[in-house]
């Protein structure tokens, strides 16, 4: 099989697909079902058509692009990621993969390939948690992971529920037709940028992914009491935010106790209310983020943030509430999978490594239905999230090239 990438139409094809933004260049916001988003979707969906693959999306907009094997009703091979984009990060996250796995199944096409399987490109709706606070929303729905009933609960910051805010988006057919029946696909590969250096330091060009660590996420709201700040003295005072400080800094100590590089814990929200320079903060909000490839060695560290809590909640006299957005377990990938994505880097030549991924996917959730796992290439400084964000023509044609091969592998 002769296979050859695109570099070029790939790398215009990224550059078009963040022109849909709503922060300046280079910075990319792209939240779910924004107009920019639903315009960044119209883009995609024509680029599938011309392709010749045929596209429907789910009523969560989830969105397929099937090339029909010769024999379709085989359990398909999936493709893909997401193409949301959290406030001012960059071009690459998610979007490497889906058009990378775009130009995988062209690259197929012209190496005039029949695969046995259908090759199905996925593009996830929300994969990032900017709008309603948890992230890969559409892979828990596909997985069954997260059930309808619970979807429908989830609002945005100004109370708009995912139903109102996807039907306005022109997605209205009931959540509960998103779950995938068993055996949809036979397996599941996602091509994403590294999100870290290691590839890059070590000079190795691709990493196969053995492993996916996942998060517990959790909303803590304090109440204490506010006041003038010149008035009240210090030793009446119930400082809401001095409380989520001691809890920022408990978080950060729990991460670090447990010896294992692993274990990371971040607070990327605190809203102080009311928020004036001469008023005691009387509630905050704050969300963390708590992530290891352990679970049980993650929830002990989760336990000893909540005996702290309970500990500071009294000798500050403040109340502390906690709400556990999701708590998702680590998962090890699929040998079938990896397998087929060592042997395709082999095939071409190019060194790879096996690596855990510190950051949470899609297909953490995919692999309840399907066997997965996950190609890298790597990005600049290991860099992610950020506008400067970048991976490399020939890092993303070769991980695009090696895609392809593993896919033409899995079909068959
Ligand atoms: C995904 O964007 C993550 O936060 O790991
Ligand atoms: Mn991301
Ligand atoms: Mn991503």
């Amino acid at each position: 099989m002769n296979l050859t990438i695109n570099r070029q139409q790939l790398v215009t094809e990224l550059e078009t697909l963040a022109s849909f933004s709503d922060a300046p260049a280079p910075a990319v916001t792209r939240i779910v079902f924004s107009p920019v988003d639903l315009n960044a979707r119209a883009y995609l969906k024509s680029l599938c058509g011309s392709a010749g693959l045929t596209v429907r999306e789910d009523p969560v907009g989830n969105t397929f692009a099937r090339w029909t094997g010769r024999e379709p009703n085989l359990p398909a091979i999936g493709t893909g990621s997401h193409t949301d984009a959290i406030p001012f990060s960059g071009r690459y996250d998610g979007t490497a993969g889906v058009l990378g796995g775009l130009e995988a199944i062209r690259a197929l096409q012209r190496a005039q390939l029949r695969p046995r399987r259908s090759i199905e490109l996925l593009i996830f709706t929300a994969e990032e948690p900017t709008l309603f606070g948890i992230g890969c929303l559409g892979s828990r729905l596909l997985s069954g992971s997260l059930r309808a009933e619970t979807a429908r609960q989830l609002k945005n910051r100004d109370g708009k529920t995912l139903d109102e805010i996807r039907s306005e988006a022109g997605f209205g057919d009931s959540l509960d037709r998103v779950r995938l029946p068993p055996g949809y696909y036979a397996a599941f590969v996602e091509l994403h940028i590294e999100q870290g250096a290691i590839l890059e330091r070590r000079s190795i060009p691709l990493g196969v992914v053995t492993a996916i660590a996942a998060p517990a996420s959790l909303r803590i709201a304090i109440e204490g009491e506010g006041g003038h700040a010149g008035a009240v003295l210090m030793p009446e005072r119930r400082d809401a935010f001095l409380a989520a400080a001691e809890i920022a800094l408990a978080v950060e100590q729990a991460a670090k106790s447990t010896g294992a590089i692993d274990t990371v814990g971040t607070v990327g929200v605190c809203e102080v209310f009311p928020g004036a320079i001469n008023s005691i903060p009387s509630r905050v909000r704050i969300e963390i983020d708590f992530r290891d490839t352990d679970l049980a060695r993650r929830d002990a560290a989760l336990a000893g943030i909540f005996k702290n809590c309970d500990e500071l909640a009294a000798r500050r006299r403040v109340t502390i509430e906690r709400e556990m957005i999701n708590a998702d377990a680590p998962i090890q990938c699929s040998p079938l999978v990896v397998d087929a994505l060592t042997r395709a880097c082999r095939e071409h030549g190019f060194e790879s490594l096996p690596m855990v991924s510190r950051a949470y996917h899609d297909s953490l959730f995919m692999s309840q239905i399907a066997p997965v796992a996950m190609l890298f290439i790597p990005c600049r400084n290991g860099v992610s999230h950020r506008p400067d964000e970048y991976a490399a023509p020939e890092d993303l044609a070769r991980g695009s090239l090696v895609l392809a091969q593993a896919l033409a592998d899995l079909a068959g």
